[in-house]
């Protein structure tokens, strides 16, 4: 088929090794609700399977699962209209991740930065699981024909490999069947930053919890972690020209942006000519506002595990409905017998 004729659907996944940090909020959840909102197919994934290529204690797993879950749900994903369950509950995922183990390269997976960062020095301890991650995320796509995935930007080169795979496999054998996906990068938190370093991105895996805001954080906690937040000690510019390697200070005007949802340069003609010491007392309150309400739902949700639990085993049948009759023509493209009566 070809790709423009294809019905628009959206896939995306969020790994519960941790905390949520505000850029999964601004660079993924928020951009979430508004693709659910558009009226698009959406579906959208924990992936368990991904968390653990690092070490993950199981008790702590089952409950970032939920926290996750309850994170998408506080931000506005309704599960009666987008599908919401937890990646390891749908065996296709990882039967098609097989099939695309066998279709990609060693080359190309070697060359993945987030392996190269993850792995660090000591290469050869990583798990294996580490290093095929990137085939098990282009499964949880192309296992739903997904075509449209949104996105922060450190995700970029793994949907790059998505492509790649599916136009590998469609040309080994002959045939039209997966598209070629588009990834969504879009809007003005594609990369949140570390509040600690304007180089680095805000990550729930970065060793300073004063790097980030998560979305657990209490009122006290974010006023506290924004104040301390690394600026310089110029005026804010009065273009974005100005901000220029002054990463610090772009990363707090963005975040600023993604929040009011409006753009950058908007907030410079606010701002323009103050000191961070007065622009800082109006994120802190835009920051509170905005996040508080979230983190107040999600308490809300995870107060009863089990209905959460529930929501993701509905999401699960309705994921798996769609995923196998996919996962069974693959098969059938790829030559295997399928003749099981049960
Ligand atoms: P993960 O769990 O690291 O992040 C989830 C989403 O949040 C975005 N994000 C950010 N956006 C802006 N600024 C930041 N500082 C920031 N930190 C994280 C990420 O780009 C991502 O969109 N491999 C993926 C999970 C995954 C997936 C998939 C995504 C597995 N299968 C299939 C899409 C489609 C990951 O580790 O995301």
């Amino acid at each position: 088929m070809a790709d423009a004729a294809r019905p628009k659907r959206v896939f995306s996944g969020i790994q519960p090794s941790g905390n949520l940090t505000l850029g999964n909020y601004l660079g993924a959840l928020k951009r979430f609700v508004q693709m659910q909102e558009s009226g698009f197919e959406t579906i959208y994934c924990m992936v368990d399977l991904h968390a653990i290529t690092t070490w993950q204690e199981p008790e702590d797993l089952r409950n970032a699962t939920r926290q996750a879950a309850a994170a998408f749900m506080a931000s506005g994903i309704n599960p009666e209209r987008s599908i919401l369950f937890n990646q390891s509950q749908v065996p296709a995922h990882t039967e098609l991740a097989w099939i695309f183990n066998c279709v990609a390269r060693m080359g190309w997976l070697g060359r993945m930065t987030q392996f190269k960062d993850k792995a660090g020095k000591n290469r050869e301890n990583a798990s294996v699981g580490l290093f095929a991650y990137p085939a098990l995320m282009a499964a949880d796509i192309l296992v739903y024909h997904a075509t449209h995935v949104p996105v922060g930007e450190d995700q970029k080169q793994h949907l790059e490999l998505t492509r790649d795979v599916a136009i590998k496999f469609n040309h080994d054998f002959k045939v039209d069947f997966f598209p070629v996906i588009e990834p969504v990068i879009k809007g003005t938190a594609t990369r949140v930053m570390s509040l600690r370093d304007g180089q680095q991105k805000m990550s729930k895996s970065d060793p300073s919890d004063m790097s980030r805001i998560n979305l657990t954080d209490n009122e006290d906690t974010i006023r506290k972690k924004l104040r301390r937040a690394r600026t310089d000690s110029e005026p804010i510019s009065d273009s974005l020209q100005g901000l220029e390697g002054r990463p610090e200070a772009r990363n707090l005007i963005n975040i600023y942006a993604a929040l009011a949802e409006i753009q950058p340069d908007e907030v410079i003609r606010q701002f323009a000519g103050c000191l961070f010491s007065e622009f800082k007392p109006a994120l802190i309150d835009l920051a509170v506002a905005t996040i508080a309400p979230v983190t107040e739902k999600m308490n809300g949700f995870m107060r009863d595990p089990a209905e959460i639990d529930r929501i993701l085993g509905v999401g699960a049948d309705n994921a798996a409905s769609i995923a196998e009759p996919i996962l069974h023509e693959t098969y059938e493209i790829v030559g295997m017998i399928r003749s099981r009566t049960m």
